[in-house]
């Protein structure tokens, strides 16, 4: 019983995601296995979103060129948990560039000439930025939530948030005070209010104006629809 309403369930979620779906395009990158291979994912609209990634080898032809056979037999050759690394690495940013280094956790196959693949989509991402004491309000369309990708606290460059303050509260560039706070508070949510403040985010550097930069998409919720409205000061 609840497996058949289940599967009718998520019938229907394939069938609303899919003219969705087909807008978004999955991209495929390869890199070898070659500290010098840098793999770059990037986005031109919206942020990297990992949908999956092999570290090992699952093919002959991949990454094979100029090695010998008995480096490329084993094709059943794949690394657990690459896929985790990299949504942690990559997930919310607009590029990413890494070698096969920080994914090789373990050698899944010794002897064999291994190579990453990473397979991403690039979700349309709202970009917030709110000067310090004002409030970010965070917003989806009814029945969609809030999935927060990334949010900085601080001063990163020397004209946001710049207007009418002396240089002295705008020169230090190089305060940056990467946040979970507003995902905690408004993740699931369809709207939701943070104050951009030193009581919420804590001060990362004294005497300097702050601005906070939010990167969320909309998405349909995967349980039941979120619809509350959060405050936080
Ligand atoms: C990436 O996508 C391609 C094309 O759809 C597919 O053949 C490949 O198996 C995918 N790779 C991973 C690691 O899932």
């Amino acid at each position: 019983m609840l497996h058949s309403r289940l599967s009718s369930l998520l019938l229907f979620a394939a069938t609303c995601l899919l003219p969705m779906m087909s807008v978004i395009s999955m991209e495929s990158v390869v890199t070898c296995d070659n500290a010098n291979d840098v793999q770059r994912l990037s986005c031109d609209n919206g942020v990297i979103s990992v949908q999956a990634a092999l570290y090992g080898r699952k093919n002959r032809m991949t990454c094979s060129r100029g090695r010998p056979q008995e480096q490329l037999s084993n094709t059943e050759c794949t690394q657990e948990g690459t896929a985790d690394i990299l949504k942690r690495r990559c997930d919310g940013k607009m590029v990413c560039e890494f070698n096969t280094d920080i994914v090789r956790t373990s050698d899944p196959c010794v002897g064999i000439y291994k190579y990453l693949e990473t397979n991403f989509t690039c979700l349309p991402a709202v970009h917030l930025t709110t000067c310090e004491h004002s409030y970010a309000h965070l917003y989806c369309d009814e029945g969609q939530v809030i999935n927060v990708y990334g949010a900085d606290y601080g001063r990163r460059d020397p004209t946001t948030c710049s207007y009418k303050r002396p240089a002295s509260q705008v020169e230090d560039v190089t305060c940056s005070l990467p946040t979970n706070k507003v995902a905690d508070s408004c993740n699931g949510k369809n709207s939701c209010m943070v104050k951009a403040s030193n009581s919420v985010f804590n001060d990362p550097c004294v005497g300097t104006y702050k601005y906070l930069e939010v990167a969320y998409v909309c998405e349909y919720p995967v349980n039941a629809p979120g619809d509350s409205e959060h405050m936080m000061e």
